[in-house]
């Protein structure tokens, strides 16, 4: 049972990889899914929000496409999820799901590039916007609470909750979620560590959609 408590709200999430292109046939990726960040959307849509989903590289179908509650930009690189997602940034809540790439490539050639005998060429890298932190620096107070509400992703290999708490702080966001467990990348069942400023709690493995409800529940009580 979900309770409507999203109504009138406009929530914006990004999902999914990005692919930072070397040339026009090859490129640099992660493995995210976007299972988790399109499972937050269908949970939005079901608690009566309106949701504008930013998605990288996915072979995910639009959920609950049908009501009319969800729009999609589709993007491939950091940049063009950056520029879709500051377009759309005035919104009640701001879910950044996707796990974007640090880095994106400095020059990627024009053509295809060809072997050069036995030499392997070597990339140059140059730092990536970083979405969240730019939509936080633009959060106002609207009725004694931030606008829009902010929720990071973690996903740490060590000391998880110590990250996501220093994360939250030099982010400055109310909310971050962790990974729980190193194979959530394209897994159908998750773990989640909520840090926010009452401190950290478990939400208890289970398939992403449950998850996903758990964390609209809570979020919405927020706003
Ligand atoms: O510390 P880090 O930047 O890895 O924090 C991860 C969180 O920040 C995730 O919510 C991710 O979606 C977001 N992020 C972002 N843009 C980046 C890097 C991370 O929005 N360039």
């Amino acid at each position: 049972f979900q309770k409507k408590l999203l109504i009138g709200k406009r929530i914006l999430i990004t999902a999914g990889p990005t692919f930072e292109a070397m040339d026009p046939v090859r490129g640099i990726t992660n493995r995210s899914s976007g299972k988790m960040g399109f499972a937050i959307a269908r949970a939005a849509i079901e608690a009566g929000a309106e949701v504008h989903l930013v998605a990288g590289p996915c072979e995910l179908t639009t959920p609950l496409a049908a009501t009319g509650k969800i729009t999609r930009t589709n993007v491939v690189s950091a940049k063009e999820m950056h520029a879709a997602t500051m377009q759309s940034r005035d919104c009640d809540i701001f879910f950044a799901v996707a796990a974007v790439a640090d880095w994106g490539i400095a020059k990627p050639a024009k053509e295809k590039m060809k072997r050069q005998g036995k030499q392997a060429p070597s990339l140059e890298f140059v730092a990536n916007p970083d979405i969240l932190g730019d939509v936080a620096k633009t959060v106002r107070m609207k009725g004694g609470r931030p606008h829009p509400y902010c929720i990071g992703f973690a996903a740490e290999s060590t000391e998880l909750a110590k990250h996501a708490e220093e994360k939250r702080k030099r982010k400055g966001i109310p909310m971050i979620v962790g990974n729980i467990g190193p194979d959530t990348f394209g897994s159908d069942l998750n773990e989640l560590l909520i840090v926010d400023e009452n401190g950290s709690k478990k939400i208890a493995k289970a398939e992403k959609l449950q998850l996903a409800r758990q964390l609209i529940q809570l979020v919405a009580k927020k706003i």
